[in-house]
């Protein structure tokens, strides 16, 4: 993993955390630099975001909120959090949600579906929108993961659309998100909830600069390999070690955490970020994409923007461990879960069983194509799984 941000950048919001500047101005700066609608907020992260949103909506204490298969913890726990139940929609091998899981997954008690658009994908939602509407649900859009371009609304007709700039996001501010809000009352009730919250502090903001600093010096190449080496002589887990670095918000009182405004050097951040983010690094991740497709027999979307590379093998130990043996950091761990099943008939068992599969290559825009080119080499056309009808054999099988 590379933090997709430079040093200028992280030079910027240094200074920035010292020099002072009025926050009304920090914040339309911020906002005017997205795009000039009037139809969004900006937020500490994508997570106080949908906490906010279930703030506002208030839903009957009980209330089943979908979520697909896949996603971060902390969606979950939000869910709880809010008395509400979290129930996943199963997902397939690229993340994606189909509409006879999403009518399985629905009771009388289901208020709102919330897709995410895993891995750099993007998923047609209109058949999803459609179900929605005839059982009257909030159409959430998680788009954390498939950032693309500045001042994206996403798909027009859901309710909620939210971005996050987290640590390792595509064009990263270290965190902030923005959450289009469709319908203006809730966007206002929102609004007001979120003002009501405290700012965080530029220390914090200063802290969160200085560990990701450390941690850009320590993802160079060597200097990973270094540290992976170590680590591992010292009985540790490296893959473990990042994970915890890279996590937002301790998960002891995560709402605490949640509940604050972005100070005025993080929208200073995401400013810049957004004024000058260099695009061509996406389509540069693209091509690398596609030119790994076309050497493993995969298959992306044509919207797909590649954020991570997965692949699902049979044997993804084997795997990880031949990556390494070559000098690659392939890691079976990410910061996902599967959705725990409520009851019986509603379980993802294919998210389950893909998430058993799942290897995450090394992926970044600059990488290398002949590193590329060599990651290929490593994968044997039978190490690869085939997504659905494998997953139904195992199925079968237990
Ligand atoms: C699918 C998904 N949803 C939500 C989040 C949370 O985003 P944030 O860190 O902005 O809260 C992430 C972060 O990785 C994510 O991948």
């Amino acid at each position: 993993m590379r933090l997709d941000i430079g040093w200028l950048d992280l030079a910027t919001a240094f200074a920035c955390c010292v020099l002072p500047r009025r926050r009304t101005i920090a914040v339309r700066q911020a906002r005017q630099s997205w795009n000039s609608q009037d139809d969004f907020l900006v937020t500490l992260s994508v997570r106080s975001a949908f906490d906010l949103l279930l703030r506002a909506l208030q839903l009957p204490h009980g209330s089943e909120v979908l979520l697909s298969a896949l996603t971060v913890p902390d969606m979950v726990r939000i869910v709880q959090m809010h008395g509400l139940v979290p129930v996943p929609v199963d997902t397939d091998q690229t993340g994606q949600i189909d509409a006879s899981s999403l009518r399985r997954a629905i009771s009388s008690q289901t208020r709102m579906v919330v897709v995410a658009h895993l891995f750099g994908g993007w998923m047609c939602l209109d058949e999803v929108l459609e179900i929605a509407h005839d059982h009257e649900l909030l159409v959430v859009e998680d788009c954390a993961q498939s950032f693309r371009r500045v001042g994206d609304s996403a798909h027009s007709a859901s309710d909620v659309a939210m971005f996050s700039f987290g640590p390792i996001k595509t064009a990263s501010a270290l965190g902030g998100a923005v959450a289009r809000v469709r319908a203006p009352e809730l966007r206002e009730r929102m609004s007001e909830l979120l003002q009501s919250d405290p700012i965080q502090s530029r220390t914090s903001f200063l802290l969160r600069l200085a560990r990701f600093a450390a941690l850009k010096l320590l993802s160079g190449n060597r200097t990973a390999a270094l540290t992976r080496y170590c680590v591992t002589r010292l009985g540790g887990d490296f893959d473990a070690l990042v994970n915890s670095v890279v996590r937002g918000f301790p998960t002891s009182g995560l709402l605490v955490h949640l509940r604050r405004q972005p100070s005025s050097p993080l929208l200073g951040l995401l400013e810049r970020r957004w004024r000058s983010y260099e695009f061509g690094r996406i389509e540069n991740r693209i091509r690398l994409g596609k030119f790994l497709d076309s050497r493993i027999g995969q298959e992306h979307t044509a919207t797909h923007s590649y954020w991570v590379y997965p692949v699902f093998v049979h044997d993804p130990i084997a795997i990880c461990e031949r990556f390494q043996a070559a000098g690659f950091d392939a890691t079976r761990q990410a910061r996902m879960t599967v959705v725990p099943a409520v009851d019986d008939p509603r379980t993802p068992a294919s998210a389950a069983a893909v998430w058993k599969h799942v290897v995450f290559l090394p992926w970044y825009p600059d990488m290398p194509h002949g590193a590329v080119d060599e990651m290929a080499g490593l994968i044997r056309p039978s190490d690869l799984r085939t997504g659905r009808c494998e997953t139904a054999a195992e199925e079968t099988r237990n």
